[in-house]
């Protein structure tokens, strides 16, 4: 069997350590390069340092990155998953076009899980039109942004099934509600690592659809899972959706 070579772009960061560990257990995977800022034994500084040939680049590192790893890429017809967030208006259309030259899978959240509860939410917002839809989700009291981005992308896909649908964030200043609202709720406390559930509710049933991450290893796990799948790929731009499958 030919192992898939990997270059592992911020590979001394969270993320990044994550995928390596993930990269050397799994034996269909040979780990090539680490690439990390900082440098320092077994860790290039600069991805141009790095001559091996190599079948996917996984990239948990900085936005400001982005253009040196896409021009490495483009030069050397490597596959490239982009987990790496926060990205530039300008930088996201650098990778969209990135996606004409090679294979580019492109995801904010690289959760299967997540994946597959965007999906199931889609699908009961097709079903259940005119119920009240709330989202509620949990994080560590550390996160900066809130809602979280998550929970914004699930809204959206509700929105998809509902265009006419407003959001309204919390309910302290609000009277009653009204039908095309999609409540989103942000809850911080303690280490919870993540959680989003999304509420359908009819005047004759509740439905709930939740996904609990455990370990932020999930996030590595599915850039794991991209990374395969890319390997096979031709030219394109490639997110969970694809993936999962039909
Ligand atoms: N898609 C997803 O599901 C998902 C999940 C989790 C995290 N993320 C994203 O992944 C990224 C990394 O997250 P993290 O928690 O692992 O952050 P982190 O611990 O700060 O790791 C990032 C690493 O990349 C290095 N780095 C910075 N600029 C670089 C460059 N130009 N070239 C090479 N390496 C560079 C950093 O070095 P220094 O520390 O020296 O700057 C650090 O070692 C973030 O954008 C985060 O939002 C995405």
């Amino acid at each position: 069997m030919n192992r898939i070579n990997v270059i592992v772009c911020g590979a001394l960061g969270y993320m990044g350590r994550e995928v390596v560990r993930l990269v050397e257990e799994d034996t269909s995977f040979q780990l090539i390069a680490k690439v990390d800022k900082a440098g320092g034994e077994g860790v290039y500084a600069n991805l141009d340092e790095v001559s091996q040939k190599a079948d996917v680049l996984i990239d948990f590192s900085n936005h400001v990155a982005i253009e040196e790893i896409m021009k490495y890429c483009t030069e050397k017809s490597l596959p490239v998953v982009v987990a790496t967030t926060g990205y530039t208006p300008e930088e996201t259309e650098l990778i969209i076009k990135a996606s004409e030259k090679i294979p580019v899978f492109f995801s904010a959240n690289m959760s299967v899980g997540v994946a597959l509860l965007a999906r199931l939410v889609k699908q009961a917002a097709a079903i259940f039109r005119g119920c009240d839809v709330e989202i509620i989700e949990k994080h560590h009291n550390r996160k900066v942004d809130a809602p979280s981005g998550t929970a914004l992308l699930l809204a959206d896909t509700v929105k998809e099934e509902r265009p006419d649908a407003e959001y309204v964030y919390g309910r302290g200043q609000n009277g009653k509600r009204e039908t095309n609202e999609i409540g989103i709720h942000a809850l911080r406390m303690g280490n919870v690592v993540g959680e989003h559930e999304v509420i359908f509710s009819t005047e004759s049933q509740t439905i709930s659809l939740k996904h609990e991450a455990h370990d932020r290893a999930l996030f590595a796990e599915g850039a794991i899972a991209a990374a395969k799948y890319l390997a096979n790929q031709s030219t394109g731009l490639y997110k969970m959706e694809h993936l999962l499958g039909e």
